[in-house]
């Protein structure tokens, strides 16, 4: 019915069936897009070149690419079944049941395939001979070459505190050279990723209750104020003294996730010290007693952007 009412009809659409490499022309348009593509290719910054190229002023440009961090789980659970299979099928099979069961499990409950194209999938990914992935710096310096401004992403990147009005200019992508660490960092959350984000959200939002109710207090006294409001000055202070006493609690964002990090970095460590003596028992120990690494949902597979040329004056 959608596809009906809105697909492109005969004659509207051309498939050119060919690398993009090959592919020459010198249309532009509206909407490029690339789903999962870009770090298959031989050279993921050639092949987001020749998109941009494609895009018209005013256009937006779509990648789907995944992300160096978030993908270090899976990179390194590929390279630790190869490793110790020594890239006999059958033994990366089996050693695919046994050690990443857990992965297994919530591959198959939430992307309704079986267990055994699952297993093909990670082993299919090993061999492909391309798996080139970018990280958030290096995707933006692709957007800044081309002018492009980050429309939107998801996950976000942008920090979590902005408070520009919105008649300014938002980050111009002049500036993400600048402040590429701070754009980065959700690379943390992309590489250590375990469990649903509203479940960690919630944990952390107790944390935010303690200032953000007082603050609440405060703001509501100053809201909707009009000639004949009689401020209780009494109230005011009293307001700003639990604000200021909720402040000496000191809440940080991001500190939950430095400390997972932490965890996360000395799990590696050990995971890969086993690896290294090749001892399978060594192996299943490490990886039994992990408490993030290869746990839940294994970091982040894939992130989408939406960048946007504005069209010249
Ligand atoms: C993971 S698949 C994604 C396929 C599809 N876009 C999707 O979302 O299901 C990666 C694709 O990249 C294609 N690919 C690799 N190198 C390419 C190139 N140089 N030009 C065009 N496509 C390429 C492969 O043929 C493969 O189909």
């Amino acid at each position: 019915m959608l596809f009906k009412k809105f697909g492109a009809k005969k004659g509207q659409f051309k498939i050119v069936n060919k690398s993009i490499f090959d592919y020459k022309s010198s249309q532009k348009h509206d909407i490029v897009i690339s789903l999962g593509v870009i770090h298959h290719t031989s050279c993921k910054e050639k092949a987001f070149d020749i998109k941009a190229q494609h895009l018209k002023d005013g256009g937006f440009l779509v990648p789907e690419i995944g992300n160096k961090a978030g993908v270090f789980q899976r990179n390194a659970q590929r390279f630790l079944l190869q490793h110790l299979s020594e890239g006999k099928e059958e033994r990366m099979v089996s050693l695919t049941n046994e050690l990443c069961s857990e992965y297994l499990d919530r591959a198959e409950k939430y992307g309704k395939r079986t267990r055994k194209s699952i297993i093909y999938d990670i082993y299919d990914i090993y061999v492909n001979p391309k798996t080139d992935l970018p990280s958030t710096a290096e995707v933006l310096k692709w957007f800044a070459r081309h002018k492009l401004q980050l429309y939107s992403s998801w996950p976000p990147i942008m920090p979590a505190v902005l408070a520009d009005s919105a008649e300014r200019d938002p980050l111009p992508y002049q500036s993400y050279e600048k402040i590429k660490n701070i754009l980065g960092l959700a690379e943390i959350a992309f590489l250590i990723q375990r469990d649903d984000d509203i479940d960690q959200l919630k944990a952390l939002d107790k944390g935010a209750a303690v200032i953000m109710e007082p603050l609440e207090g405060l703001t509501s006294l100053l809201n909707n104020i009009t000639p004949e409001t009689r401020l209780d000055f009494g109230a005011v202070q009293k307001q700003i003294k639990a604000c200021k006493a909720s402040v000496n609690n000191d809440f940080n964002l991001y500190a939950p996730y430095i400390s997972k990090l932490r965890k996360f970095l000395v799990e590696a460590e050990v995971i890969f010290k086993a690896l290294e003596t090749r001892e399978l028992d060594l192996v299943k120990k490490s990886l039994n007693s992990s408490e993030f690494l290869f746990r839940g949902t294994c970091g982040l597979g894939m992130n989408w952007y939406i960048g946007h040329r504005a069209k010249k004056n």
